[in-house]
């Protein structure tokens, strides 16, 4: 462990056991064997299709869930179950659902004061209607909603409150878990300009996970896909854009719409044949193999690590 990065995921697994019949539970392996790095105020952008295991890779580097195996290390620490607390302040999460993330019944106020109650970080009433306010005033709402609850508002203000709870704390390391995919398009960018604003001014560090690559794009620095629990290829945002390696990047990248129609006339769309395959029921060898149109017998045999393919772009394919 090097310590030059802030977090650091090693052989991270997260297996679910799933009732499957009568008296027989199968391991669902919603996370399997993965490992990345996040530096000190970067973004790394998390993308895959719904299901491939994102949310769980951030809810277990938070360890809202007890990782089935592998290690997670923050500013060079172990993550345990006991440091767990003390490490809750540094690491914050925002979530997919601004509807059902916030409790209907609390104010605005109460919303984003709970941290601080949690963790005892104000003297008196006052600091703490001071601290709130600032949070409020960071994230672009107005004062005077303060007390009005949690429903009266619009997803992306809803989002704004979420963001602000999360920052209450002042952490260094946030998950922000689809933050944008609920809204509309118009306030998505808003959103998103918004993430990009705070890490300027409070230096924090994100792991961005989106389902759109576009998204993902503009706001990391860093690209890791996902596809069914694995981690396919990870590179610098433009190098993943312009030479990615992975059969199923490219796909990815071949469905994200072009403004040019003379480009996007020219180039090639890679439409994926067949689902994606049960977790509970995964292929042998590489797990994308089943629809990958370059897969061979060496494919369905083992699974290919996550090996460096030119300066910190990582592929996980035989055949590259
Ligand atoms: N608590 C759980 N118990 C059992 N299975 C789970 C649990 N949480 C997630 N899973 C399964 O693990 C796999 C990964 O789920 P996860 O929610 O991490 O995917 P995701 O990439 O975040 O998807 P989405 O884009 O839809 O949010 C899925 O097959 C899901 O059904
Ligand atoms: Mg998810």
């Amino acid at each position: 462990m090097s310590g030059e990065h802030l977090v650091e995921v090693r052989n991270l697994k997260q297996y679910f056991n799933v009732r499957t019949g009568f008296f027989r539970t199968t391991p669902l392996k919603a996370v399997d064997d993965v490992s990345f790095n996040i530096g000190s105020g970067e973004t790394l952008g998390l993308v895959g299709e719904s299901g491939c295991g994102k949310t769980t890779v951030g809810r277990s580097i938070l360890r809202l869930y007890e990782p089935t195996g592998g290690e997670v290390y923050f500013e060079g620490k172990l993550v345990t179950s006991d440091n767990i607390t003390e490490l809750r302040k540094s690491m914050q999460m925002v979530f997919q659902d601004p509807y059902s993330s916030l409790n209907p019944r609390m104010t605005v106020s109460d919303i984003i004061g709970e941290p601080l109650d949690i963790h005892r970080l104000y003297t008196t009433k006052k600091e703490r209607k001071e601290k709130v306010l600032g949070l409020m005033e960071l994230v672009g709402l107005n004062a005077e909603h303060a007390t009005r609850y949690a429903h009266e508002f619009s997803g992306g203000q809803r989002q704004r409150i979420g963001i602000a709870r999360a920052l209450a704390v002042n952490p260094k390391f946030i998950v922000c878990d689809e933050p944008v995919s609920a809204l509309d398009v118009s306030i998505q960018a808003q959103i998103i300009n918004m993430f990009e604003d705070l890490q300027e001014k409070l230096r924090v560090t994100y792991l961005f996970i989106a389902h759109d690559l576009l998204v993902v794009r503009h706001i990391s620095k860093r690209i890791a896909v996902m596809y069914l629990g694995k981690v396919v290829e990870i590179a610098n945002s433009d190098e993943l854009n312009d030479n990615p390696q992975h059969p199923y990047t490219l796909s990815l990248l071949s469905s994200v719409p072009i403004p040019d129609p003379k480009i996007a006339r020219s180039r090639k769309r890679i439409v994926l044949e067949g689902d994606v395959p049960s977790p509970l029921r995964m292929p042998s060898g590489c797990p994308f193999r089943t629809r990958c149109s370059y897969a061979t017998e060496q494919c369905a045999a083992e699974c290919p690590a996550l090996t460096e393919r030119g300066a910190g772009h990582f592929v996980a394919c035989w055949n590259k």
